[in-house]
């Protein structure tokens, strides 16, 4: 099976699994929960890449095809995780977004409100989802809540987003170890933890799991620096998110501090830094250095 076909299998398996996972609609009830679930269904399934799940169904991968298959709540748990960062991200008080995924912004399409408890909602279902996916393994269970948890925690993904509005309040001003800094926990703790657990369900050993957060470690800022290089050099319909906002909203960036050109070599270092971890791996790491090769040459 060549890469892409690969991918677009893993892709429809973690939305088979997102769909199974993710309270449905109850027809015909306007008010009351519903609302909530439609919200966290709008942003959900509004086409994002799944990176993520990807990672996490290619980690479990090097123990196997049936730990790909075993990791498919952690991989649906991750993508919530970071949907609901998303919706946060785009509000008025936070990056301020009209455009997500190529669709109007969850607090655009329903409300501000709306949109803050959509991605609460799904922040608690990942550990839903994980704490009941993997109810029979509790040792299992008990790993990959705390892997998750520590990712989405004030350490990490949400301590980078605070740091990321304290720099653009400094109107950008930052030392690139800061800047630095907030890409390894804005974006890279989440890429991190999506290798970790699928590393954890796969049963794979100590060393492994290390090889597999430093590649992640490396391969998430990477994916940020990407991030800024593409909002500052793409446009918004290939993005499906405003281009050009960091710029405009002042945000401190690898394309601010070191410009695009730099920005761009350093991506590349960070994926070269990536390869070598996984190319370490146990198994056959092939199909992850595909991905860790997307992640740099992507164009949205
Ligand atoms: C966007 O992530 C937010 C960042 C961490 C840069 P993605 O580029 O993976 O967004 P989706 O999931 O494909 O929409
Ligand atoms: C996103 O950083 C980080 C998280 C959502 C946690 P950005 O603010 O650069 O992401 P985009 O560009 O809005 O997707
Ligand atoms: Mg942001
Ligand atoms: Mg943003
Ligand atoms: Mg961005």
């Amino acid at each position: 099976m060549d890469f892409s076909t690969k991918l677009n299998a893993l892709v429809a398996r973690t939305d088979a699994a997102l769909d199974a996972l993710v309270p449905a609609l109850p027809a015909a009830a306007p008010a009351g929960p519903a609302r909530i679930h439609a919200a966290m269904r709008y942003s959900l399934q509004a086409g994002g890449k799944r990176l993520r799940p990807a990672l996490a169904l290619a980690a479990a991968g090097l123990g196997g095809p049936d730990a790909t298959a075993a990791a498919l709540p952690a991989a649906a748990a991750l993508e919530c995780v970071h949907t609901y960062s998303l919706i946060h991200d785009d509000l008025p008080c936070m990056d301020d977004d009209d455009l997500r995924r190529g669709r109007p912004t969850c607090h655009r399409a329903f409300d501000e409100a709306t949109a803050l408890l959509a991605g609460d909602a799904l922040l608690a279902h990942a550990f839903l989802i994980v704490g009941e996916g993997y109810a029979d393994r509790p040792a299992l269970a008990a790993a990959l809540l705390r892997e998750l948890a520590g990712a989405a925690s004030g350490a990490r993904l949400v301590g980078g987003q605070m740091q990321d509005l304290l720099a653009e309040r400094a109107g950008g001003e930052v030392a690139a170890s800061d800047l630095e800094f907030i890409h390894l926990n804005k974006t890279a703790a989440l890429l991190e933890a999506s290798l970790v657990c699928g590393g954890l369900v796969a049963g794979l050993p100590a060393p492994a799991l290390d090889g597999l957060r430093r590649a992640g470690r490396h391969l998430g800022l990477a994916f940020q620096i990407v991030d800024d290089v593409l909002d500052a050099t793409a446009d918004t319909a290939a993005l499906g998110k405003t281009a050009g906002k960091d710029a405009r909203a002042g945000k401190a960036t690898y394309v601010s501090l070191h410009g695009i050109d730099a920005a761009a070599r350093m991506a590349a270092d960070e994926t070269a830094r990536a390869r070598a971890a996984l190319a370490a791996l146990p198994g056959d790491p092939a199909f992850l250095l595909g991905l860790a090769d997307l992640m740099l040459a992507r164009r949205s």
